[in-house]
Order: C-alpha cells, then structure tokens, then sequence
C-alpha cells in the first residue's frame, strides 16, 4: 500500500484543509505515515501570513528534495496559500518538485497525486528523477465554499475544525491572505449542522468553527430576532446533543455586534475563550492597515465580553513594527495589553508581504526596533498571562481530556474551558471525558492538576 505525508504550516483553517486532504488518500487506500523515508507522496500545506513561513516550507522541500537515499518515485507537491501566492514560480525554486495546488484545489490534489504516482510505480523508476513533474492547479472555484465536506479528523481525536466559511473580504494593508484565500463566503448552515452531528457520533465533543473573520458568517442572511446568522448557528449546534464544548476562529470588531457577546449569557457550551486579534492600540496606525474601526471599540467588545463571561479568557495577535509606527504609537498598545491582561498574545514582527499596500509604504521599521518592541512587548505578555495562570492554582476547573501530553507521553493532557493546557497529575481520567480537576501548580503556560474522584 503507498503511504501519504502531509506537513502542515500555518494556521487552523490549514490544518483543517490537510485533514480534509489525507481522508481522500484514505479513502484511496493510502497509508498515513509520519516517516519521511516510507512515504510515496510528500505534501507540505504551506501559510503566506509571514515571510519566515515561507522560508520554512522551501526549506524543508529543499531537503527533502535532495535526501540522497529516496525512493525515487516520490511525488513531491506545495498545497495551500504560498502555492496560490506563488504559483508555478515555484518550480523554479524547486525543480524536483512535482505538484503546486491552490487553496480552491484541496478536492483535487489526492487525484493529482495518486494518478502520478501510478504512472510512475508503473515505470518501474530507478534513477533518482532530476526535473519534477511541474503540475500546478492554482485556479480559484466558484462555490469551492460547498466542497467542504469529506472531512475526518484524525480517529479517536475528541475535537475537531468545522470550516464555516472562505476567504476574506477585508483589505488589512499589511494582508496576503486576501489574496491566497479568495473572495469571503459562507457555507450553508444545514450543510455545517450535518458534519458537527457526524463528527460528533464518531465520538468528537469540541468544535471549533473556522473562518478569517468568522463572526461575519451569513452577513447577506436577515437578522432574525435580534440574531445574526453567526449567533444563529452557534444556537443551534449547541442543540446538539453530545456536542459539549464549542469555540471559534477569529472574530473581527466589524460586524461584532451586541447578540454574540450576549451569546456568552445563555450558551453554555460556548467556551470561556476568544482568541480576539487586536492588532495595534494606536488609531493612527489601525487606520493605517486599513482596520476600519477604533481600538476604543476593541475594548470596549473585551469589557462587555468579560461582563458577560466574568471567566472569560482573550487572546490575541499584535503586530510591532507596522510601517510609520512611532514609539508613542507603540506604547499605545502597550497600554491596551496592561487594560485587558490578556491570557496570552501571539506577537509578530511586521512582514512586508507581496502586493499589499503597507509593503511600499514609507518609514518602513528596521529590524532592530522590530525586535526591541517584540521582546518589550513579550515580557509584557508574559507576566500577565503568568499571573493570570498562578491565580488559578487551588481552583477546580472543568477539562476535556484529549490524549497524551507531548512532553510527557506518561500523563494526559486536557485543556480548560479558557483553552488551557492542563496535565494530569494525579486521579485517573479517560481520554474524551470532561472532567472536573483542582489545579495544583503553574509554569508559565502550562497547568498541573489532579482530578477530582
Ligand atoms: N483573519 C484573522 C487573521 C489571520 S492572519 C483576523 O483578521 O483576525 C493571523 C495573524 O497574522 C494576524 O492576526 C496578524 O496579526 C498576523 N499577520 C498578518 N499579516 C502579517 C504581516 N504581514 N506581518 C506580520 N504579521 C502578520
Ligand atoms: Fe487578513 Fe485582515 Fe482578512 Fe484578517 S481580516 S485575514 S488580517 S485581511
Ligand atoms: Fe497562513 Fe494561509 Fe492561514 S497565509 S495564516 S495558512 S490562511
């Protein structure tokens, strides 16, 4: 039987994608392998957002192009946005290269593949091949959005991405994904509703619904009864019966309206986290990247969220350096980290990135402020989040046990409602139970419990 690995970058909406993928190579009698030396088929599912992400995925297809004792049928393929952005420019980089797929081709790259790897088991190659096959399916599709569908999480896995919509209308200035990801749509709810039962009968108890600005899901349907389609949805998947924790990914200020923070009153199975991307606390420079709305109005969504939620914990991404940013600006968000003291913040440099407007803007930021404003800003982070943790030391929370601790293969590892790692110290506990737990101790990031019996 041929054997299939995929390596995913970037982020959910990638990782979704790649699971979508690898249950077509199922579905065709592949095996799933993590051994690069077994595989017959190597993809990396490739993220744009930033140009190291690039860098790390041509790295890794460049080694794993050249590795001397292959097997020399191998068909080598990019997936994802660096292959929308870039193209069949690729193959110039990497000319054993065989496959580059779009983000509307994810339905088409197990047949891309397979049929490939056919013609070559059928020759009967020896010689290690020097010019790859240079397929490249980059085309955007008409209602790709209901092609979504196929999807199978890894078994056993207790939680799941649901995709709900595609693409992104807005025109961040410093944003590529625009422009790898396509114009905004929404699938149907319906179609969304049968995937989370089926995942549920199979045993999964978390979803998290994705899209790049996922409380704009159904903005052309009627707002009924004060609900927008987004809170409509997460209404009737928490009807579901054994679905007990949703979540989703990411909101956007625009089109937050008062329903979904009312959403956290009287939906119990709606988390007690929002990964709710800031940006910048200056206006100046929100207006700059073309965010349409004030960061007074941020904040003031995290407040009313947290009157809602008093436990409700917010994340967020911020990124230093945007073009034209003065060192006022930056104490500006410094200044709205200290308002909201959030559980954690993912902090980027700005990346120039390709056909976007803040790429030739002028008063580019040099490398060396970058740097100083990301590690000021992460010591920052770090002691909020660290006192945040610590203050849960002593107090029960409820987790959902998802499997073996990475780092430490002998415990489990849960996670809280607040989207917390947590792992079990002591009690016993099943995997893809919830259970409730006292938390005994805090490093950093990571919680220890033991569960309550
Ligand atoms: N759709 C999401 C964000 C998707 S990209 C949203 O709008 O909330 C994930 C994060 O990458 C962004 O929130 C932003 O902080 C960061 N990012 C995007 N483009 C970037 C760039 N050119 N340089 C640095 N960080 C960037
Ligand atoms: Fe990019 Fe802005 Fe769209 Fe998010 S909302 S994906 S940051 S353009
Ligand atoms: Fe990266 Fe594409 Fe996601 S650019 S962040 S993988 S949408």
């Amino acid at each position: 039987m041929p054997s299939v690995l995929i390596k995913t970058y970037g982020c959910q909406m990638n990782e979704r994608d790649t699971e979508q993928v690898l249950s077509m190579f199922l579905a065709g009698g592949y095996d799933i392998t993590k051994n690069e030396d077994d595989a017959d088929v190597i993809l990396i599912n490739t993220c744009s957002v930033r140009e190291k992400a690039e860098l790390k995925a041509l790295g890794k297809m460049g080694l794993l192009c050249s590795r001397p004792n292959a097997k020399p049928w191998v068909v080598y393929g990019f997936m994802g946005c660096m292959s929308q952005s870039r193209s069949n420019t690729l193959f110039r980089d990497i000319a054993r290269l065989d496959i580059v797929t779009g983000t509307h081709q994810y339905h088409n790259v197990y047949k891309l593949c397979n049929r490939l790897l056919r013609n070559r088991l059928a020759q009967n190659i020896t010689e290690p091949i020097k010019r790859g096959a240079h397929i490249c399916a980059v085309a955007h599709e008409d209602g790709f959005q209901n092609a979504i569908k196929d999807h199978l999480p890894p078994s056993g896995n207790c939680t799941a991405f649901v995709s709900i919509m595609q693409g992104c209308d807005m025109k961040c200035s410093y944003c590529i994904v625009p422009s790898t990801r396509g114009e905004e749509c929404s699938r149907p709810m319906n179609d969304i509703l049968i995937e989370a039962r089926e995942l549920v009968e199979r045993g999964v108890k978390e979803i998290t619904l994705l899209g790049q600005i996922v409380n704009r899901y159904g903005r052309e349907e009627p707002i009924i009864n004060g609900r927008g389609a987004f809170v409509r949805l997460l209404e009737a998947l928490h009807e579901i019966d054994g679905l007990e924790r949703i979540r989703f990914t990411s909101p956007h200020p625009i089109g937050f309206r008062q329903d979904l923070v009312n959403a956290y009153t009287y939906l119990p199975k709606l988390c007690s986290h929002i990964h709710f991307p800031m940006q910048s606390g200056s206006d100046r420079i929100l207006k700059l990247m073309l965010r349409p709305y004030k960061n007074e109005k941020y904040l003031k969504l995290c407040e009313d969220m947290r009157e809602a939620r008093p436990d409700l914990a917010i994340t967020t991404d911020i990124i230093v350096g945007f073009p034209g940013e003065t060192h006022e600006d930056y104490l500006q968000t410094k200044a709205a980290v200290e308002r909201i003291q959030f559980d954690n913040a993912f902090i980027f440099q700005y990346s120039p990135r390709k056909d976007t407007p803040a790429a030739v803007m002028e008063n580019q930021i040099c490398l060396r402020v970058k740097e100083e404003r990301n590690h000021d800003l992460l010591e920052c982070v770090n002691r909020i989040a660290t006192a945040r943790n610590q203050a849960l030391v002593g107090t029960t929370q409820t987790i959902l046990v998802e499997g073996p601790s990475k780092n430490n293969p002998n415990r489990l590892q849960g996670r809280t409602s607040q989207n917390k790692p947590v792992i079990i110290e002591g009690g016993s506990a099943q995997v893809g139970t919830i259970v409730p737990v006292t938390i005994t101790e805090c490093t950093g990031f990571t919680l220890y419990a033991n569960v309550q019996q």
